[in-house]
């Protein structure tokens, strides 16, 4: 899709890799970007252009009156996410962690898609960025909740890329390892700034691409799925 005189509704906007969609959307000539925030209390993005509006994507009157509310959109970028880190698959609280990360990052994916879809479909269409990971392919132990989040939601990408191709709605999943941003600060880690992986999907979409895979390792771990060393069999350093 034309990412110029489009606009665009971006969840999580307030900070990270939202922020920047948020900003590089509008260098390429969106008109507005609805920027997406739990909290949008003296928020200030400091840009002309970036609405702030009021959004929790795990609460579906918040996510269904953010729809209402902007019914011009004709691009939904779903990039709200949370990350929990624990010790080990057996920690006690696994369960009740990863049902707080799946009610963002997949049911919240689900919730603001369904809201959205119908009106990118009376928009005449137009596209949807699903932040996904290469944990959704590559489960680290200390991430293996986060993980299987994003192993859902690129399932529910796969889904409703075909399912609203006939709506003109386009599907684009963005799969990427570390990101500089506060999800990361404090861990030591080879990290992909959030700007290139921003350009990166935003070359992607205007180019009609399904996937986008920003960084080498992320590429490495796709490829090694129908490999006999699969990634996830093994605890490769440079993956860890
Ligand atoms: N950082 C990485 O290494 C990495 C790698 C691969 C993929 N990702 C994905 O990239 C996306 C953005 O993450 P980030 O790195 O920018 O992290 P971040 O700096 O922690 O920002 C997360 C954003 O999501 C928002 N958010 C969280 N829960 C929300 C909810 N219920 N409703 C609305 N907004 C909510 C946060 O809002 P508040 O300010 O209110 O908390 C914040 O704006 C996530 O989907 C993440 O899983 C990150």
């Amino acid at each position: 899709m034309n990412i110029r005189d489009s606009i665009a509704f971006v969840t999580g906007a307030n900070r990270g890799l939202g922020l920047f969609f948020a900003r590089e959307l509008l260098a390429r000539g969106a008109t507005k970007v609805y920027a997406g925030a739990r909290n949008i209390d003296g928020m200030d993005v400091g840009q002309p252009g970036i609405v702030p509006v009021q959004v929790d994507v795990t609460k579906p009157d918040s996510v269904a009156a953010a729809a209402a509310r902007c019914a011009d959109v004709r691009l939904l970028v779903n990039n709200a996410g949370i990350a929990r880190v624990m010790e080990s698959t057996l920690d006690p609280d696994w369960i009740a962690t990863s049902r707080e990360i799946m009610e963002t990052n997949f049911y919240g994916m689900v919730l603001t898609t369904q809201a959205f879809a119908p009106v990118l479909a009376a928009n005449g269409g137009g596209a949807i960025v699903n932040v996904l990971s290469d944990t959704a392919w590559f489960s680290r132990p200390m991430l293996a909740a986060y993980s299987a989040s994003k192993s859902a939601a690129w399932s529910f990408t796969n889904a409703t890329r075909i399912d609203l191709r006939a709506q003109g709605i386009h599907v684009l999943g963005m799969h990427v390892g570390f990101l500089d941003t506060d999800m990361t600060k404090g861990y030591e880690l080879r990290k992909t700034r959030p700007q290139d992986a921003v350009s990166a999907v935003l070359d992607g979409l205007e180019s009609g691409k399904d996937e986008i895979l920003v960084d080498a390792n992320t590429q490495l771990i796709k490829q090694s799925l129908s490999s006999v060393d699969n990634a996830y069999y093994l605890n490769l350093p440079a993956l860890a």
